[in-house]
């Protein structure tokens, strides 16, 4: 009888990573991947807890588990990522059944964690994080777009954010390494890289590596590499040269995501985010002269302690004349280590819900109008498979992020594959995406490329 692992990953793309890892680290051990948890023998989830309701579904997860494994007594339940590295034994307390906790630091020793628990009986644990650096290259890909990380951990200690706490100290990888990644992938037929980290501007600066934008030179002059993009960017560390990128690079996609998290220098300040909402809005002017039709997106806190109404009018004010392309925004939440969870003038729920509802309303509507406003343009798209939609549909995202379906021409379906650019006429702008309609290419030349053979 063969072994099967679920994987069941939360959060943000680290842990996509590192479930990743984890999954051919089970493969080396037997284990072939299974959809459904009550079919494994083993159950691994990599939680998160950027927020108090990310921490509460991942218990909530570990109970459910708890039930199969009263049917399935051998199951193996293993807890993974932020939560593990944040309570660490406190797991094993509330939840008795779960067999192997690890850390964030933990992610290559998974193996010898099962093996210790198989040969003790006892649970095993470990919070260590001293991650031996960013692990083997990846194994086969099938789509056409792929993250590679390029650095862990912050430095940043944001006052909500549990991040730096449960990822420890920011870390860059060796560009030679990055490189050989890509050049991986590239020959596996994934044409779009995300460079990953808590804050890429900062790459390279502690180790002494190159910066970021001369990073972005080296990845562009891959060969088989059509788009470049990279999350998530702080805005204390925008620097000209990466704005300059933008108009140099032309792999390098029309999109960034530039947390914002306020309008209010005195929340700014209470967040310990390093800049102001003027500074932001420079930079943001900048980036939009680099590159015509430049989309930025943002995340906003709303209801961080002592933010009143006239910090939030400010918020407002901005989230009008900034005019994002997209955008995140959460209810604060009290995390462990955070010393924003110590202050005092705590919000009330029902007003951050009120919040969130306004700054929601706000840009949903200039976001819906900016995309309206695309009708009539030719975007071109890289087509990742099926709508969901509609059995005949297919879908995609432009350079600017923007996800676009379109109807699949008849005789084409098997030409118009996941991996295929494609031209396409945009017809109407909704709040999250856009719908068109596929162009013949002209000059007697096929409609569409795979991405591999440009
Ligand atoms: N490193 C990234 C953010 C990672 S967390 C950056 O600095 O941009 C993603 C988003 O979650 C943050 O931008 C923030 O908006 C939100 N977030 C983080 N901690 C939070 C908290 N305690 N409560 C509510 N939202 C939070
Ligand atoms: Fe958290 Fe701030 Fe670091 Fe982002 S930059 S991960 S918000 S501490
Ligand atoms: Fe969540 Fe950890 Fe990522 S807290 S957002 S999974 S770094």
């Amino acid at each position: 009888m063969r072994k099967r692992a679920h994987i069941n990953t939360m959060g943000c793309q680290m842990n996509v990573q590192d479930s990743g890892r984890m999954r051919d680290l089970l493969a080396s051990m037997g284990y072939e991947p299974e959809e459904n948890p009550h079919k494994a023998d083993l159950v691994l989830v990599n939680t998160c807890m950027i927020r108090e309701k990310a921490e509460e579904k991942a218990f909530s997860f570990l109970g459910r588990m708890a039930k199969i494994k009263r049917r399935r007594p051998h199951l193996l339940v293993c807890v993974a990522g932020c939560v593990s590295q944040a309570h660490g034994k406190a797991i094993l307390k509330r939840a008795p059944y779960v067999d192997v906790v690890l850390g964030t630091g933990a992610v290559t020793r998974l193996p010898k964690l099962v093996e210790q628990r198989i040969a003790t009986g006892l649970p095993a644990l470990d919070t260590e994080m001293d991650q031996p650096g960013f692990g083997p290259l990846p194994g086969p890909r099938t789509g056409p777009t792929a993250f590679v990380t390029i650095m862990t951990g912050c430095d940043n200690f944001c006052s909500y954010c549990v991040v730096p706490h449960v990822r420890g100290r920011e870390k860059s990888r060796p560009p030679d390494d990055v490189l050989a990644e890509v050049r991986v992938l590239a020959a596996q037929g994934v044409s779009e890289v995300t460079l990953l980290g808590q804050n890429v501007n900062s790459y390279g600066k502690k180790e002494g590596l190159c910066t970021f934008p001369e990073l972005l030179e080296k990845v562009h002059a891959v060969d088989g590499i059509r788009r470049i993009r990279f999350v998530t960017s702080h805005p204390k560390d925008l620097s000209p040269e990466l704005i300059n990128a933008f108009s140099g690079l032309d792999k390098l996609c029309g999109h960034i995501h530039l947390p914002i998290q306020s309008g209010s220098d005195r929340i700014l300040a209470a967040m310990n985010r390093k800049y102001t909402a003027d500074a932001y809005m420079d930079k943001l002017s900048a980036l939009r002269a680099a590159r015509a039709g430049m989309a930025v997106t943002t995340d906003f806190i709303v209801g961080f302690p002592g933010e009143t109404e006239r910090d939030f009018e400010k918020t407002m004010d901005l989230v009008c004349s900034a005019r994002f392309d997209g955008l995140f925004a959460f209810k604060y939440s009290d995390r462990p280590h955070a010393p924003a969870s110590r202050l005092d003038d705590k919000v009330p729920e029902k007003e951050k819900a009120r919040r969130l509802a306004a700054i929601l309303d706000a840009a949903n509507a200039i976001i819906q109008e900016k995309n309206q406003a695309l009708a009539g343009s030719v975007l071109t798209v890289l087509v990742e498979g099926a709508s969901k939609q509609a059995g005949n549909q297919a879908t995609g995202r432009t350079s600017g992020n923007r996800v676009v379906n379109f109807e699949v021409p008849k005789g084409m379906e098997n030409q118009l594959k996941a991996g295929a650019y494609v031209d396409v006429a945009i017809e109407k702008g909704h709040a999250h995406s856009l719908w068109g309609r596929v162009l013949p290419s002209g000059g007697g030349k096929k409609p569409w490329e795979m991405c591999h053979a440009a």
